[in-house]
């Protein structure tokens, strides 16, 4: 793989995306080799530390979050970080932040910026960046990537968007979406157009419904300060669940590349039929308000279900459902597409019910499974469902898998912007939500359900497909 010296700087170094999942990509990267010696990993925080205290700062994460530090690695890796104390909204410090850089660099070096910082700092520190003559591409690759949340509806993201157009080109921009770094995840692109044996059965006429759940186990925990003014459908519908959703429903991007599979997921977006209220469920676990940092008459939702229904070719009439949640009974993340029955039934009364599944696991368990129904041995016509089955972690030799970040920050270095949002992406995306969040905002147009914590989540969710006559797979598991 080929390596180029590059300039990495992350603003709000001293956060906690830096200790917990930054920082720890970074090292990996550069013990992989997929981070030259020559590199530099700049720190730009308000936090009072010099070179040697950001070292530790990072030394001291990756203690945390790293299994095995080889001290022969840290030795060479410890170099490359620098810091720069400044003020996100001081100009001067993006003046020291340049010459920073510039006696680091020598010549110019493509660089990196990450936006590891609250959103409303990103337009005022893209307005600094070109102030600073620190955006344009004259020498080198200047790109910046952009955390979530995104805006928190279609009108502040189309000003964020807006903000980012008015100094950068939508070709530097990496809006990341870390559901896009799993393996898994990328794993459906191949699952679907490395083979020839799904993609026919991929429609209508074969498909009756796909689910999409990512169920997590942790409460809102420390996070009410933002999580009470965004919920679950900006936490996770918005960004995690739709890119899941466009990946399953998308056409086969030709040729390969991040504009076409970009444009064939805005697609999906816009073909999927504008949401009605009745249509989703919206809930809030028991004992959530008494969380410290959320209103005491917070009507913020903790979970969701939905039903997407897309108008095209291929889909119509097939429904999406999506589900997710805090403070449920397990963590786990499937996509479940639920086929059609054969269409004549010869086995008589012993018929079984059971539909061919495929499930995606993304976590935990990576892996796919696929359901059909066998003959039971010694027994007259009678079938069973049972299960084909793969796990990323007996198929490979290297069973870990890498972290979404580390794939996700090699990209944005390397300038392959496939597993990033684009603007339309975003801003459809709002589109489709804006109604749904605005309803359930409202007792009186959405009517919060209430869920015990540890269960499967409010019994609406299950009442929602149990009026189509279906019910929701049990994710993936643990093996
Ligand atoms: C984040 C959300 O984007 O994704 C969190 O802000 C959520 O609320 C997390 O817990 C889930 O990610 P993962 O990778 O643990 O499924």
């Amino acid at each position: 793989m080929k390596t180029t010296c590059s300039s990495i700087v992350v603003f709000g170094a001293t956060g906690d995306l830096m200790r917990r999942k930054l920082a720890p990509a970074l090292f990996r990267l550069f013990q992989k080799g997929r981070l030259p010696p020559c590199a530099g990993i700049v720190g730009f925080a308000q936090t009072e530390l010099d070179d040697d205290g950001f070292r530790r700062f990072v030394r001291e994460a990756l203690d945390e979050f790293v299994t095995e530090i080889p001290e022969a690695d840290w030795a060479t890796f410890a170099p490359l970080l620098r810091y720069v104390q400044g003020d996100l909204t001081a100009p001067e410090s993006y003046l020291t932040l340049r010459k920073r850089l510039e006696e680091l660099e020598g010549e110019s070096f493509p660089r990196l910026y990450y936006l590891a910082i609250a959103p409303r700092f990103f337009p005022s520190v893209v307005d600094q960046l070109d102030k600073a003559d620190l955006s344009s591409e004259t020498d080198a690759s200047r790109r910046l990537v952009i955390e979530k949340p995104f805006g928190r509806d279609g009108l502040s993201a189309g000003e964020l968007n807006r903000a980012a157009h008015s100094v950068f080109k939508e070709t530097q921009l990496y809006r990341i979406d870390h559901y896009l770094g799993k393996e898994t995840a990328q794993n459906l692109i191949y699952l679907r157009f490395a083979n020839t044996i799904f993609e026919p059965l991929w429609n209508r006429l074969y498909i009756d419904n796909v689910q999409i759940s990512v169920s997590e186990s942790v409460d809102v925990g420390h996070r009410a300060d933002y999580y009470d003014g965004a919920g679950v459908l900006r936490d996770m519908f918005q960004n995690h669940l739709f890119q899941l959703f466009t990946l399953v429903a998308m056409e086969p991007p030709s040729p390969f590349n991040a504009t076409t599979l970009r444009d064939e997921k805005v697609k999906v977006l816009a073909a999927t039929r504008p949401l009605l209220t009745v249509d989703t469920v919206c809930g809030q676990y028991e004992g959530y308000r008494a969380t410290e940092g959320v209103e005491p008459s917070s009507r913020t939702p903790t979970y969701a279900a939905m039903k997407l229904l897309v108008d095209s070719w291929r889909w119509q009439g097939v429904p999406f459902y999506l589900r997710s949640g805090k403070a449920l009974g397990s963590k786990s993340s499937t996509i479940t597409i639920e086929f059609k029955r054969p269409p004549h039934q010869m086995f008589g009364s012993f018929q079984s019910p059971t539909p061919n599944v495929l499930s995606i696991c993304i976590q935990p368990d990576e892996g796919v499974h696929l359901q059909f129904d066998a003959k039971v041995p010694d027994q007259s016509a009678k079938t069973q469902p049972v299960d084909l089955e793969f796990h990323y972690q007996s198929a490979f030799e290297r069973a870990e898998l890498p972290e979404a970040y580390e794939r996700l920050l090699l990209d944005a270095l390397q300038g392959d912007a496939s597993l990033f949002a684009r603007s339309d992406e975003i801003e459809h995306a709002w589109k489709l939500l804006d109604p749904i969040i605005e309803a359930w905002d409202h007792p009186e147009t959405g009517s919060l359900a209430h869920y015990a914590q540890g269960s499967d989540g409010p019994v609406d969710a299950d009442e929602l497909l149990a009026a189509d006559g279906r019910a929701w797979h049990a994710g993936c598991v643990d093996h």
